[in-house]
């Protein structure tokens, strides 16, 4: 009975717990016990010091001219658009198969959000798609690199200075991905990056922005911190109605830690990811989406693979992965990301988000967009792996393969399953 698959009343192939996510440790706990004891917990001075010694060391690991740090990863995208000078009424092109917020951020500064379809090929954002959606009204693209993928920058990049278009990177899942080996984040306009729980780097709940450009970076600054225009982050025209998105000086000493093991669990990461990938590709039912040689580093927040459905007979990816949770593994269907415009959150209401009306009418709704592959790939093939399954020995890695196998060698049962 050993083999009898655990969602029909079998034993789970894998017992024991996953490693836990973040990875913190005494180091830690030593530096917030410093900032506790120091009594200067806030925001303020701006930037405070912590603060300021990760900025520094961050953007400088970047590769980026100007950084900068605040509340969260959807704050950064429109903080980022507001720098940059997008208004009300301005249409922002972006992508579907995305968290709520890349879109969101959009609206929560009163413009008017495009979203268009997907490459098969990343996942990410088809350029072809996004020129076909350029009006007169179109001032930016927020561009994401999804999962363990990097979007088509040359041809994202291309598109925009031809049509004058600003680029925002959502790097919310790409901290040190690079393309053609520059870090993503600093090749469009601006990039955004979240310190979330589940992201690379965590520090509970946080963000951050990069700026090519000097002027707007000062300008986001200011919107970051409540309006203040003070030296040296005054250079720039006129004032802003700012907001308060500081960070607090024991997120700062969280995040500094994070640096610091960074390279020690990447290098784990890079070598898991790599023998579970050729091991899922082994035992079948699932396919790598293809290389891209100009991708010249990934990261693995989430490692993206293809269901085959022919591969299981037909079988959802759903009742799959239903059946490989019962056995103590956790890839992800459309629990982690429906394609956006499905998504329940995705709630745009003209009522309150007045500048949609002319495009939407009363309320964004599913049916305002056709997202074919979108819809393809976030309802029935994408499986997302999260890389907490990543920091693992490789008798972990081969318990999950061995959970796959026991599925595929129980085809016959999992298919009778209603
Ligand atoms: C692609 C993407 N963009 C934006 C965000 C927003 O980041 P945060 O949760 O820090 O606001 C997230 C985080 O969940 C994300 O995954």
């Amino acid at each position: 009975m050993a083999d009898k698959l655990a969602i029909l009343g079998g034993t789970p192939l894998r017992q024991r717990p996953w490693p836990a996510w973040p990875h913190v440790g005494p180091a830690d706990v030593e530096r917030l016990r410093q900032v506790i004891e120091n009594r200067n917990l806030g925001g303020i001075p701006f930037p405070n010091t912590l603060h300021r010694e990760f900025v520094e060391r961050f953007t400088t690991s970047l590769g980026a001219p100007y950084g900068l740090l605040c509340t969260n990863g959807s704050v950064s995208i429109s903080t980022a658009l507001r720098a940059l000078g997008v208004q009300a009424g301005d249409e922002v092109i972006t992508t579907s198969l995305t968290w709520v917020a890349t879109a969101s951020s959009i609206v929560h500064v009163n413009a008017v959000p495009v979203l268009v379809d997907i490459s098969d090929d990343n996942w990410c954002i088809d350029p072809q798609k996004v020129e076909e959606a350029i009006t007169d009204r179109t001032r930016a693209i927020v561009v994401v690199h999804l999962g363990n993928q990097v979007a088509d920058m040359d041809a994202l990049v291309d598109i925009a200075n031809r049509h004058n278009l600003f680029i925002v990177e959502d790097c919310a899942h790409a901290h040190y991905a690079e393309w053609r080996g520059q870090c993503v984040g600093t090749i469009g306009d601006a990039g955004s990056f979240s310190f979330e729980t589940s992201k690379i780097m965590t520090s509970g709940e946080g963000g951050f922005l990069t700026f090519k450009d000097e002027e707007r970076f000062h300008r986001a600054m200011s919107l970051v911190h409540m309006g203040h225009k003070d030296a040296p982050y005054d250079r720039y025209e006129g004032r802003v109605l700012g907001w308060n998105h500081r960070i607090s000086e024991l997120q700062a000493a969280v995040l500094l830690g994070q640096l610091d093991s960074y390279a020690e669990l990447d290098a784990k990461r890079t070598l898991v990811a790599e023998q579970l990938l050729k091991g899922l590709s082994e035992v079948g039912g699932f396919k790598l989406l293809p290389d891209d040689a100009r991708v010249t580093r990934r990261q693995k927040y989430e490692l993206l693979v293809r269901f085959d459905t022919e591969a299981w007979d037909g079988l959802h990816r759903d009742k799959v992965l239903a059946a490989l949770l019962a056995e103590g593994v956790e890839f992800e269907g459309d629990t982690f990301y429906p394609p956006m415009h499905r998504d329940p959150l995705f709630h745009v209401d003209a009522k309150e988000w007045p500048m949609i009306r002319e495009r939407y009418g009363e309320r964004i709704t599913a049916d305002s967009f056709h997202l074919p592959v979108a819809d393809k790939v976030g309802l029935d093939e994408a499986v997302w792996i999260h890389h907490s399954l990543l920091v693992v020995e490789p008798e972990d890695v081969q318990d999950m393969l061995d959970a796959v196998q026991k599925l595929r060698d129980n085809l016959g049962e999992l298919k009778s399953l209603t």
